[in-house]
Formats: structure tokens, sequence, C-alpha cells
């Protein structure tokens, strides 16, 4: 498995792509969506999940997924379901079209945290659990995938609820402050530059 795979817009998986290794999870909460679909993700992902999960419990914060990852058909049910609430122009600014989403690789999680009977979609910038989360995420190799500010590199709004899974390099891309987009770049240049030397 590749921890660093891009997907996005310019780098689209086949319709049949999809990955080994998914583990189901049981779902707190129903999706809106399809009430009735399995959320699944990549094993190594998921194991770096419950890390992540059970040290948040130590502070008082109960995180959750509830999103994992998506079909192409499913990506296709997901943008049509906002197309038709928002129109294709605001769609496009959240969800990605079929093939582009890294939801796919079973690598990308959207996540949730329940207060009491409090069950919040809506991450805010300052709520304790997004302020704990953004800090340690990469210590057990997650990057809040679209950041603030880097909306014209991913191509998509920020998503403070959005987390993918990269592994080790998430520390580095967490002190550098780099997307994938453009830790993949200097990953590019690097090898160029150890060619040319
Ligand atoms: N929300 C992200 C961009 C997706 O649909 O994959
Ligand atoms: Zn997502």
């Amino acid at each position: 498995m590749d921890y660093l795979q891009l997907v996005n817009k310019e780098n689209r998986l086949h319709k049949n792509y999809k990955p080994k290794n998914l583990v189901e999870i049981e779902p707190r909460v129903k999706g809106s969506i399809d009430p009735n679909r399995k959320i699944l993700v990549e094993k190594k992902v998921f194991d770096c999940w419950l890390l992540l999960k059970s040290d948040a419990k130590k502070y008082g914060f109960d995180f959750d997924i509830s999103s994992g990852y998506r079909s192409y058909r499913y990506q296709e049910e997901v943008l049509r379901h906002y197309i038709k609430e928002e129109g294709v122009e605001e769609a496009l600014t959240h969800v990605a079209p079929p093939g582009a989403s890294e939801h796919q690789t079973g690598l990308a999680i959207d996540y949730f945290y329940v207060r009491g009977n409090e069950y919040c979609y809506d991450v805010k910038e300052l709520d304790p659990e997004f302020v704990w989360l953004k800090e340690h995420a990469h210590q057990y190799g997650f990057i809040i995938r679209y950041p603030k500010e880097k909306e014209e590199i991913t191509g998509y709004i920020y998503e403070p609820w959005h987390l993918r899974y990269v592994g080790n390099d998430a520390r580095y891309m967490h002190d550098h402050n780099l997307t994938l987009e453009e830790y993949q770049e200097l990953i590019k240049e690097e090898c160029y530059v150890k060619k040319i030397n």
C-alpha cells in the first residue's frame, strides 16, 4: 500500500479500484445518504485511528468515523446528493468527482465527535477536540488533508473533518505546513536534485 498516494482531480483512480485490507467498523450512527452503508477503512489506518482515539479519550474527547472507504459508485451517489441540495458549483467545492476522491483509497476518514448526547459533525476551528487533533494527528500518521488557506492547491474548501493517513511522513508535513500536493512536489524535486548530483 502506498500511503503517500496522491488522489485528486488530476490523479484519478480507475472505477474498479478497491484497496485490499479493508476492515469493517461498527458505526455508532447511521449515515444520512445511505443508512445501511457499512463503514470500511484500510487496516493500518484503522489501527492508527484506534490509538489516536484511545489517547484522545484520556483528554475527555470522543472521536468517531462517519465516512471511510467509498467506492467509485458511492462517490457518484454522494456527489449527486449534494448537487441536488446545493447545485453543481457549490457541491464540487467539497465533494470530489468519482475517481478523484481519496476516500476510494480507504486512507481517508471523515470524523465527528460526541459530547454526551450530541454528535458534532460540523467541526469548528476552536472546538477543543479539533484543537487537540490538529496538534496531535500527525503523531498517529494523519494529516488535515484540506487545510485553511491551501484551497487553491488542494482544490477544496477547508475541511477540518477530513483526515488522511500518510504514515510517518505526516510529521514532516505537519511541521512544514505542507499539503500532500506540495509534499509530492518536494519529493519529486529532491529525486531530481539527487539525480543531477
Ligand atoms: N470531500 C472530499 C474532497 C471528497 O469528496 O473526497
Ligand atoms: Zn472526507
